[in-house]
């Protein structure tokens, strides 16, 4: 016969080659501390439900606390042929407390039980990112308070466009780590409920209180369907995407580190301890955070389609196939929070070139919709201002100047209309300072962004 934990039917035990391929030991261990935390309330349930004496309970209970520090100090004999984290510690809680260890799954299977522990891990982790991305969040509005008045040139399709200040620039990160906290906040709602109590498909017959187990582990609620309960991982899919948006959202800004520390641009020099050197040039100094930052991006990518394709056309409810959830989600798990606190050491150690990203400005005419603009109040409608204005571009280009540096005889040349005034609306800062409707790259606008992001960066 077996002796799997549920080989009673088995005549003949299991070939090493399908031990091996069968196993989740080497990745679910991960979730020790779930599924303690996970038994610990379903047997204190029990005992009060009185499907095992409260003495049982408290064997139980303290047996389980026994386990955890085994694992923890390290003496807790893992085994393969147990398969799995759940089977492990059920067998090593049975050696310890004895006959009494075999009751801990009555009502319960594993099935609801990898679920639970799996809901209650990424909820868990998903807690250390929220806190991690605020902590990001804050070292870009501090970075942002510093760098109020320095300019650069804003782009669209990478080419210049208008000027903006850093702040405005690095204000527009936090305001999408912002969001992706939210998004996680809510999605963490829907990751911590309880689906102890679906048991193996269908429900138990045992008077299970599955709500108040749930209230134990600080839930925020119940399953409503067995079978969904046990079938679906939308929990983790979503949590995926929340991890994945956010990743995108540091690879973009990585990529923008890159270009800005290329010496070509200059804008920024990150510190040596975020750099590395090339073994043939001697003069390299890297950005390889920043791109490894950007390819585990890719790879978070992937873990989301991979769990998206292995949940596509299964039927209900658990299928074995469900065990492959784990692996993406941790992988997931690490690449965010290491990249979230990386970006906040590397974004704390860049030191800015002001005077590089405003030598910046005056190449690419950022100052053309200015021009426009300033036709338009003096009655000009903005259709033909821009074309007053692309024709000045073009005078100042076969130059090899910018707007500011034409004559104002050139100008005038070109529309009448054009006063000497125009030489303030040219101006790049003021261009900025004007640009405080709502939202836009003007100091008071940029001021109130910083007033609402601290707000929020408050509360808890
Ligand atoms: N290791 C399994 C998993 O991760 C636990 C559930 C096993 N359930 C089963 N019916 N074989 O999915």
């Amino acid at each position: 016969m077996s002796d799997k934990p549920w080989g009673g039917r088995f005549k003949e035990s299991t070939s090493l080659a399908v031990e091996a391929y069968t196993e989740s030991i080497s990745f679910d261990s991960e979730l020790y501390a779930q599924d303690i935390a996970g038994s610990k309330a379903h047997a204190r349930m029990l005992g009060r439900q009185g499907i095992i004496t409260p003495e049982e309970a408290q064997q139980l209970v303290n047996g389980l606390e026994q386990v955890r520090e085994e694992i923890e100090n390290g003496s807790f004999p893992w085994k393969r042929e147990l398969e799995d984290v759940h089977m492990n510690i059920e067998s090593r809680l049975t050696q310890i407390v004895g006959e009494v260890g075999k009751k801990l799954h009555t009502g319960r299977s594993r099935n609801d039980q990898v679920c639970l522990d799996f809901r209650l891990y990424i909820s868990d982790q998903m807690r250390e990112w929220m806190r991690l991305a605020r902590e990001l969040a804050a070292v870009l509005a501090k970075k942002a308070g510093e760098n109020r008045t320095v300019l650069l040139p804003g782009c669209t399709h990478m080419q210049p466009a208008q000027p903006v200040s850093l702040a405005q620039h690095l204000l527009a990160y936090a305001w999408m780590i912002r969001r992706d906290v939210e998004r996680m906040a809510d999605c963490e709602r829907r990751v911590r409920v309880s689906p102890l109590g679906a048991a193996a498909l269908a429900g138990t017959t045992y008077p299970l209180d599955p709500a108040a187990v749930a209230e134990n582990l600080g839930m925020y609620g119940v399953f409503d369907n067995s079978m969904d309960a046990v079938a679906d991982r939308d929990f983790a899919l979503e949590a995926l995407f929340c991890g994945s948006v956010c990743m995108g959202h540091l690879s973009r800004f990585c990529e923008e580190l890159i270009w800005w520390s290329n010496p070509m641009f200059g804008f920024v020099t990150m510190s040596d301890r975020h750099s590395t050197g090339s073994s043939i040039m001697p003069q390299k100094k890297n950005p390889d955070v920043a791109e490894i930052m950007r390819g585990k991006t890719g790879r978070a990518y992937g873990n989301l389609f991979s769990l998206m394709t292995i949940v596509k056309g299964l039927p209900l409810t658990y299928n074995r196939d469900l065990q492959e959830d784990k692996q993406p989600f941790i992988d997931t798990d690490k690449t965010v929070r290491h990249s979230l606190a990386l970006m906040a050491e590397m974004l704390d150690g860049l030191t800015f070139h002001p005077d590089r990203m405003k030598a910046a400005l005056s190449r690419g005419f950022l100052n053309a919709t200015e021009l426009a603009d300033y036709l338009v109040t003096k009655g000009m409608p903005f259709r033909e201002a821009h074309r007053v204005s692309g024709r000045s571009v073009a005078l100042a280009e076969s130059r090899g100047v910018g707007l500011e540096d034409l004559p104002l005889a050139d100008f005038q040349e070109i529309c009448p209309m054009i006063g000497k005034d125009v030489y303030a609306a040219l101006d790049y800062e003021t261009a900025v300072a004007r640009r405080n409707a709502h939202g836009g790259t003007g100091p008071a606008s940029v001021e109130a962004q910083l007033a609402r992001l601290n707000d929020w960066l408050q509360q808890r």
